[in-house]
């Protein structure tokens, strides 16, 4: 029998990419087991993943909660450190770029356990940016890299990472946009909120967006200078609200903000959206399949193939509303989707998985 893959999940994004992949594993008869680490804690935020996403409640949930980046790491090593000891798996999975997939592939690393990470090779080659070091590093550290887009094979190779350990498998993300694309209901998702039939959708959470308050008073300056052209809906994500309301963004005219949503609710306004700006890297990714323009407000992103095969561009705070007037002239029409974002990624990975565990248990 093969040996058993540990998925260790801790933050709302790893729990989109880390469905069909458990699911596919799943399929195959493939012994498993998920890890929680708690970094994401709300019901909003995480419990309604697993229940909408038919993901299996965790083995465990390690409980570690937020902090400063150091102690955050902190206590998930230490966490993990006990855990993937006791459960001594043939492979541990990391998804992403958040504090829990370095922590764990460290952990691992450090114990002798492989490594697998699910979206490797993503640069946005901006070392200010929290995801950036945890990227770099855990692809380092990981024996199986699962790549989203082709450049990120380039970049791989470009730090040194052996070929034979990266695999262009597509983006899970996108298996999980269309496994449940049936059930994103625009016209549901507009009445629960009151919307007209032209909306726009906001999401923001990044640190260079929200935490510092200048950056968080540009971005809301934008923002209700784009509710003026554009009835907005921001499900605001904890760690900017507080930020983004001081610096004005409540009682904004033309702005509702609303608490995190479910993926359902939240894939359903999507879906709806005339436009949607944001600073999150799964956004990107969602709205290119769903043709849904999408202005990204950052200076870089991670996710070319969004701006070259999607609706995607970057705006700076001054040029959200141009940007927002060229979309709603239909200036952004959709080009042909990424290569593999065909919702068989996590078929993909998990049969190189299952090889790769013939072949290394
Ligand atoms: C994390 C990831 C980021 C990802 C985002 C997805 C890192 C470094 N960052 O950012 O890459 O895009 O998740 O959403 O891992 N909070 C709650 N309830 C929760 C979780 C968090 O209120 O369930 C609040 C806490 O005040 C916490 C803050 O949000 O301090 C930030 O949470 P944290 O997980 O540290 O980082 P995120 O900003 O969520
Ligand atoms: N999402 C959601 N509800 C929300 C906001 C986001 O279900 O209110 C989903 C959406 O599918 C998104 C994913 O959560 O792609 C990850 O979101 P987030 O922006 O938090 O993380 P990032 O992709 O920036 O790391």
């Amino acid at each position: 029998m093969l040996g058993s893959v540990v998925h260790v999940v801790g933050a709302r994004p790893n729990f989109v990419k880390a469905a069909p992949v458990v699911a596919a594993l799943r399929a195959a008869g493939q012994p498993q087991s998920v890890v929680h680490t708690g970094q994401h804690y709300d019901e909003r935020m995480s419990d309604i993943f697993f229940r909408e996403l038919g993901l299996p409640e965790p083995d465990v949930d390690l409980g570690v909660g937020s902090g400063t980046h150091a102690r955050q790491t902190a206590a998930l090593l230490v966490a993990l450190e006990d855990e993937l000891s006791a459960r001594s798996p043939a492979l541990v999975t990391v998804y992403g770029d958040v504090n829990s997939t370095l922590a764990a592939a460290l952990v691992a690393a450090k114990l002798g356990l492989p490594v697998a990470h699910v979206e490797s090779g993503l640069r946005s080659f901006d070392m200010t940016m929290p995801e950036e070091v945890n990227r770099r590093l855990t692809d380092q550290l990981a024996d199986l890299l699962f790549v989203t887009s082709p450049e990120a094979v380039g970049h791989l190779a470009n730090e040194g990472v052996d070929p034979a350990r990266v695999h262009f498998v597509g983006n899970p993300m996108i298996d999980t946009l269309m496994a449940h694309l049936p059930r994103f209901d625009p016209a549901a998702a507009r009445a629960t909120h009151g919307l007209p039939a032209r909306y726009g959708v906001v999401t923001l959470h990044r640190p260079a967006n929200v935490d510092d308050p200048a950056a968080a008073t540009a971005a809301v300056r934008a923002l209700r200078a784009a509710a003026e052209q554009l009835e907005l809906v921001i499900p605001l994500h904890p760690r900017g609200r507080a930020a983004l309301e001081a610096a004005g963004l409540a009682g904004a005219p033309g702005v509702r903000i609303v608490e995190p949503l479910g993926y359902l609710e939240f894939m359903g306004l999507l879906r709806g959206a005339a436009a949607v700006i944001t600073d999150s890297g799964g956004v990107q990714e969602e709205s290119t399949v769903l043709g849904v323009p999408c202005l990204t407000l950052r200076p870089n992103t991670e996710r070319p193939v969004t701006v070259t095969h999607g609706t995607n561009r970057l705006v700076e705070p001054d040029s959200l509303v141009p940007a927002l007037l060229k979309a709603l002239d239909g200036g952004s029409a959709a080009a042909e989707g990424p290569p593999l974002w065909d919702g068989r990624s996590g078929e993909r990975i998990a049969r190189i998985m299952t090889e790769w565990l013939e072949h290394h248990v």
